[in-house]
């Protein structure tokens, strides 16, 4: 079926056509307009990297400890601290709980493929478009994907993606929603999950929600509201999926993990936006909001007010601005006399209220409490869903086999200066469940052998046959220089001396660098991004959204 980018650009496209088609707000059908919106989707489509999904079965011997859960947190939060500003925290920290939630959205129990929670997403489909800014393996680009390859892939995918977004949920929620002790592991990658993202809900209405979060996830409608709730953190982008903004009030209130969605839906006189095209969602207020213009979609109004019968209309019709006027006026949209009707679907309205601590005097309490325990819940089965062996974190983990001998290539002295532990590239030490890293050999440049065999981070004989295999030349291939075509110079991130060593020419601090944007370059191998413009400087990172 999807043979070209044309091809998918046109299906994808005409998919959306059709789902608004049957939705009450508004399409052409047919054709996919041309108007800015979608020439935006199309060129981003073309632009969708395709990222093969290497196989990665849990293996009996695997384990993960509380160790490891607490290091990946750890990671985490230095990854986030280390984001330029807010707006990219938001991206960085929602994109995480976003691929967690899109790799447990395509769960269906009635199909005998099941799928679900399995490391396993389509990405090239238009619904995960912005995803890959989170995991790719474009250097620089996705530091959660190399602190996995560098650090956890000992673990599956699909394991990683929800202590992950367990571990957003927490340090974003300043320790708040701790989901550590529901967490279970042992969830079995999958290599490739066709179809996968037809499953995920569109933005148009709440059958939409109905259809993923009830009747093929087997949830209730107050889990879909908690789980959707998840919109707190994060942001839309024009970029992916045409849908611009925050669904809070301000940018740093979008990367913290709270009640605060279920208040703004409730306390904003929410009037149409984009009406008429394939991004039509809400907004209130400045449109622009420097930048970042608040918005709710269709799936969000829906779980408190009926948009479906009173479309168009607004919100809170007795809301007044500074100067007298409606707030559901504004230019050419006169709203102030059509209120949204609340949902007869009592259920999510119920839940929506009582998660925004809603009083009934008016305002808000403080008690982010209801919101978290159904959060919690729901998190627990939507994440768990089609694994029925699960098992707790680990106190330790023993390696099953003694560690074999150390590898016999003749290792050219570190430098004094040097990181003595390759290990020590990631933000934070290693997790103390990994008895036995691997030695740590430089590049042997000098006599360029590949070992033998190696032991890995848990007390595994490994080869190069298996690095290879495995794509684990990040860590590895100061063993396997050869196998990882390290023989002429070093990699990104090896210890070295000096920079003639390096293939980038540049040795930073004892570690091989690749080059900034703006450095002097002579080919795109040395550059972070990737690219060497024709003016002999680095172009930033490829495809980054706030280079
Ligand atoms: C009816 C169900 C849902 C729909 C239609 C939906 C739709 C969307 C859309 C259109 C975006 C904007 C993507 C972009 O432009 O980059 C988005 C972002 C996001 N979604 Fe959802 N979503 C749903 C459920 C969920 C759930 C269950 C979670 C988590 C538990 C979630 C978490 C997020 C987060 C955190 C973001 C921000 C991502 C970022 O900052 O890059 N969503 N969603």
């Amino acid at each position: 079926m999807k043979t070209t980018s044309q091809a998918l650009s046109w299906f994808v496209l005409s998919s959306y056509a059709t789902g608004c088609a049957a939705c009450p707000f508004g399409s052409s059908g047919g054709l996919p307009p041309n108007d800015k919106a979608h020439s935006q989707l199309r060129r981003r489509l073309t632009n969708v990297n395709s990222h093969p999904v290497p196989h990665r079965k849990l293996q009996e011997e695997d384990c993960f400890s509380g160790d490891t859960y607490d290091a990946i947190e750890v990671d985490i939060a230095a990854m986030s601290a280390l984001q330029a500003d807010n707006v990219a925290r938001g991206h960085f920290l929602g994109g995480i709980l976003r691929l967690a939630a899109h790799d447990f959205m395509d769960f269906d129990q009635h199909s005998e493929r099941a799928m679900g929670p399995d490391g396993c997403i389509d990405w090239q489909h238009e619904a995960n478009a912005g995803l890959e800014t989170i995991w790719c393996d474009e250097p620089g680009l996705c530091p959660l994907k190399q602190v996995y390859d560098e650090k956890y892939s000992f673990i599956s995918r699909a394991d990683f993606w929800v202590a992950a977004a367990n571990a957003v949920i927490k340090i974003s929620s300043d320790g708040g929603l701790d989901l550590k002790s529901t967490f279970k592991w042992g969830r079995v990658d999958a290599d490739q999950c066709p179809d996968s993202a037809t499953r995920l809900p569109e933005a148009g209405d709440c059958s939409q929600v109905q259809e993923t979060f009830l009747n093929r996830l087997g949830l209730t409608w107050r889990d879909a509201v908690a789980l959707i709730g998840g919109h707190t953190i994060g942001r839309g982008n024009t970029n992916f999926s045409g849908h611009e903004g925050i669904w809070v009030d301000t940018v740093e209130e979008s990367t913290i993990f709270d009640k605060r969605y279920y208040e703004e839906v409730i306390r904003r006189a929410w009037i149409p936006r984009n009406e008429g095209t394939i991004v039509q969602d809400w907004t209130w207020g400045n449109p622009d909001n420097n930048g970042n213009p608040r918005f709710m979609l269709n799936t969000d109004m829906c779980l408190l007010f009926d948009i479906e019968t009173t479309f168009p209309c607004c919100s809170r019709t007795d809301l007044t601005r500074n100067n007298g006027s409606n707030q559901c006026d504004r230019g050419n949209t006169v709203l102030s006399d059509t209120p949204c009707g609340r949902t007869s679907n009592q259920e999510a309205a119920d839940a929506m209220v009582e998660f925004a601590g809603e009083r009934a005097t008016g305002g808000f309490d403080n008690d982010n409490g209801p919101f978290f325990n159904a959060f919690s819940v729901a998190w627990e089965a939507a994440t768990s869903n089609g694994h029925a062996n699960l098992q707790e974190l680990a106190l330790s983990c023993t390696p099953t086999q003694s560690p074999t001998p150390l590898p016999t290539a003749t290792p050219t002295p570190l430098p004094s200066a040097a990181p003595t532990n390759l290990q020590t590239q990631s933000p934070t030490a290693p997790p103390t469940a990994n008895p036995t890293p691997p030695p740590v050999t430089p590049s042997p440049t000098a006599s360029c052998v590949d070992v033998d065999s190696f032991t890995d981070n848990n007390g595994r004989t490994r080869d190069c046959a298996w690095t290879i295999q495995n794509g684990r030349c990040g860590p590895f291939a100061h063993l396997c220089p050869v196998s990882c075509g390290e023989c002429a110079c070093l990699l990104d991130k090896r210890v070295c001396a000096s920079g003639d060593e390096c293939c980038s020419g540049s040795c930073v601090a004892g570690q091989c660098a690749c080059l900034a944007k703006n450095a002097d370059c002579t080919s795109g191998d040395q550059c972070c991004s990737g690219l060497c413009r024709d003016d002999g400087t680095c172009a930033g990172k490829k495809g980054a959204m706030f280079d």
